[in-house]
């Protein structure tokens, strides 16, 4: 049509950017290029890091969520580079197979960097998974979705805010979904079993996922890699970047067609098409042990308030982590293999999906907890009983959703390279304002 074209960034020429896939234990080295235009073109506002407004419009760094890489190569927010540099990455890949998946990661501007178009599927795989068996080929595909507020001029638009005194916008809920990058594709498939990778991209908005034809499929792996058994579903619910790979059968479909959806509205379509091949993809009944870290190994168990105002005055609404803001001094700081709870405390009304770096974690529990107790005196009162994690809760994970009212405790080990890392909120206008804290493995 005679729409103008609306900018948009991209790795390697398109967004998403290719799909990285590479095998447990066999190191990546990636040079990433600054070739980014001179500005953004996207509006930049008032945020919180508005001392970064003194620095280029357009600078980019490259982290892999998911992936456990040195300090060095992690895409540390700070470590963005201008527009003609580049960085060298190294990732050893020294981890299970799982569905992770790249993105820029620069200081206060990672909102739009990456509405702009800055992500791509990474894709891990291991020779345990591999004899199990599951589908794979051209029968494992990634589906990475998120939305886009695109305008009647075909623009994509980002909203500003003319609140001075919320000089930024806290969320931003698209009007289009996207799938790989297009609006409403279709797919061809055969009548077979296929593995979706289902990957959150978006800003903002949770996916409630499910198969216009109400058929159950099953949930095979979630963040990081394979869960302990298939689980069947019919639906599935992701928040910003949480993954999940599903296995869906579209065996006796032969010339049906059938969407996937968020809530009622369709994402893709897909076209089933017999071209005589045979389903040979199996599904075993189990897929790996995942072995509960034991709470009795923790040697610390941080709590960690999820979003508090700002109460020094005047100063815009904000979003913290322990009510620190970004440059405050280290708190978190486990020692390398040390095992630790953190007990989020989330005192908002909102989820906040919480992401960290390096490592992978279990989630343990969520409790209800006294807002008022927690307000007037910082004691932490649960007022029910601990609620224990859904199965699809039970493999590894990255990012966790931690819910309004309740204490969500996570455990982990903390295996890498000593260094900086971060930990955030992966509601990305959050992270950028002041919902993200670094930590230090000692
Ligand atoms: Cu998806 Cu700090 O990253
Ligand atoms: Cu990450
Ligand atoms: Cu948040």
């Amino acid at each position: 049509r005679d729409l103008p074209p609306t900018p948009l960034w991209g790795y390697g020429g398109s967004s998403p950017g290719p799909t990285l896939q590479t095998a447990r234990g066999e190191p990546l080295l990636v040079e990433w290029i600054n070739a980014l235009p001179e500005r953004h073109f996207l509006p930049i506002d008032h945020s919180i890091h508005g001392a970064e407004r003194s620095k280029p419009d357009v600078r980019t760094v490259a982290h892999v969520h998911g992936a456990r890489a040195s300090a060095g190569s992690d895409g540390y927010p700070e470590d963005w580079f201008a527009s003609g540099h580049s960085a060298v990455y190294h990732y050893p890949n020294a981890q299970d197979a799982a569905t992770l998946w790249y993105h820029d990661h620069a200081m206060g501007i990672t909102r739009l960097n990456i509405y702009a178009g800055l992500f791509g599927a990474f894709i891990v795989r291991d020779a345990e998974e591999q004899a199990l068996g599951l589908p794979s080929g051209d029968c494992d595909l990634p589906l990475i979705l998120c939305d886009r507020l695109i305008a009647k001029d075909g623009q994509l638009y980002y909203p500003v805010s003319d609140d001075p005194a919320a000089p930024w916008v806290s969320e931003c809920n698209g009007n289009a979904i996207l799938c790989n990058g297009k609006l409403y594709p279709f797919l061809e498939v055969e009548p077979r079993r296929y593995r979706l990778r289902l990957i959150n991209t978006a800003n903002t908005r949770f996916f409630n996922l499910s198969l216009s034809s109400g058929q159950p499929f099953q949930q095979i792996a979630s963040d990081q890699g394979l869960l302990p058994a298939p689980l069947p579903r019919e639906r599935v619910e992701l928040y910003p970047a949480e993954r999940a790979d599903v296995v869906v059968d579209f065996s006796g479909l032969d010339g049906k067609s059938l969407q996937l959806r968020h809530q009622s509205e369709a994402i893709l379509e897909f076209r089933v098409r017999d071209r005589g091949r045979r389903d040979t993809a199996a599904l075993p009944a189990t897929l790996r042990k995942v072995e509960r870290i034991d709470q009795g190994l923790a040697a610390r168990d941080r709590i960690l308030t999820l979003g508090e105002q700002d109460d020094a005055g005047g100063r815009p609404m904000m979003m913290m982590l322990g009510g620190k803001h970004w440059s405050a001094p280290i708190t978190e700081d486990p020692r390398q293999d040390s095992v630790e709870i953190w007990s989020l405390v989330n005192v908002t009304g909102d989820v906040h999906p919480i992401h960290l770096h390096l490592v992978r974690f279990q989630v343990v529990e969520r409790r209800p907890f006294d807002l008022f107790a927690w307000n007037a005196s910082k004691t932490l009162k649960y007022t029910g009983p601990a609620q224990t994690p859904p199965p699809e809760e039970l493999g590894w994970k990255d990012t966790v959703r931690a819910d309004p009212g309740m204490v969500t405790r996570i455990i982990m080990r903390f295996e890498g390279e000593p260094g900086r890392y971060v930990w955030h909120c992966h509601l990305l206008e959050h992270e950028d304002n002041e919902m993200m804290r670094p930590f230090q493995l000692l």
